[in-house]
């Protein structure tokens, strides 16, 4: 049950599906891995590694092919793929940011509230800088602070102690059923972006940011901005 008296001050985002588009260099460097080992690999298959991480994504493949390596063979193949992958963002730009973030970014901070970026990747300070982003945000935590992987909340509960803010005060932002299981189970509020069908659990679900102000969202989640309530 929504609880109107709360005040959002804090808004979390993911980065990879939500900022930007770095779901298809995962893809290019996935399939390039997986032709390697004559696996199979279509589009609609890597959906299903939207948030694992790199070695839970890697052994997802090896699954789908039937096949087995060791822990170094998978640690030199993760680290392979990783290097593939560095290789292409490192050519991204800033137009590769999803429309509409930046203005809405900018409106979180024109009404006071703090952001942070929270991603399961160890490139995503790389993402920032390469998107000419990295100083958009008051906190940055990348695939190397969280403790545990999604669908544990513990990504999302350090951003908001880095805010100094608790859950109920935060949004979450994230495209993956993984990244809405978090942010519920850690007592976030939550806006799936995507699709509904594919993101059931989340309080409201945007196609993504263009065209979309802040003041709408706190409206269809029925909550009150930070900046309409006596502090
Ligand atoms: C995000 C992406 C995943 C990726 C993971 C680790 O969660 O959605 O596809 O596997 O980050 O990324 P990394 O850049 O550390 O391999």
């Amino acid at each position: 049950m929504t609880d109107f008296s709360v005040k959002i001050k804090g808004f979390i985002f993911n980065l990879d599906g939500v900022i930007v588009d770095t779901a298809k260099y995962h893809y290019k460097a996935w399939l390039k891995l997986a032709d390697e080992m004559g696996v199979e690999f279509p589009p609609e298959q890597h959906e299903q590694l939207r948030s694992l991480s790199r070695m839970e994504s890697l052994e997802k493949i090896l699954e789908w092919g039937g096949l087995y390596m060791t822990e170094a063979e998978k640690l030199h193949w993760a680290d392979v793929k990783n290097n593939w992958y560095q290789g292409l963002i490192a050519n991204m730009t800033p137009d590769e940011v999803f429309p509409g973030v930046l203005s809405f970014l900018d409106e979180v901070r024109q009404y006071g509230g703090k952001t942070a970026l929270s991603s399961a990747s160890r490139n995503a300070r790389t993402v920032l800088e390469s998107t000419q982003i990295d100083t958009c945000f008051d906190v940055v935590l990348d695939g190397a602070a969280a403790r545990k992987p999604k669908p544990h909340p513990d990504c999302f509960l350090m951003a908001a102690s880095a805010l100094g803010l608790a859950p109920a005060e935060c949004i979450v932002f994230d495209d993956a059923v993984l990244g809405v299981q978090a942010a519920r189970d850690g007592g976030f509020h939550i806006v799936g972006v995507g699709k509904p069908d594919d993101l059931p659990d989340a309080e409201l679900v945007i196609p993504g940011f263009d065209g979309l102000s802040l003041s709408e969202v706190m409206e269809m989640m029925r909550l009150i901005p930070l900046s309409m309530v006596a502090s």
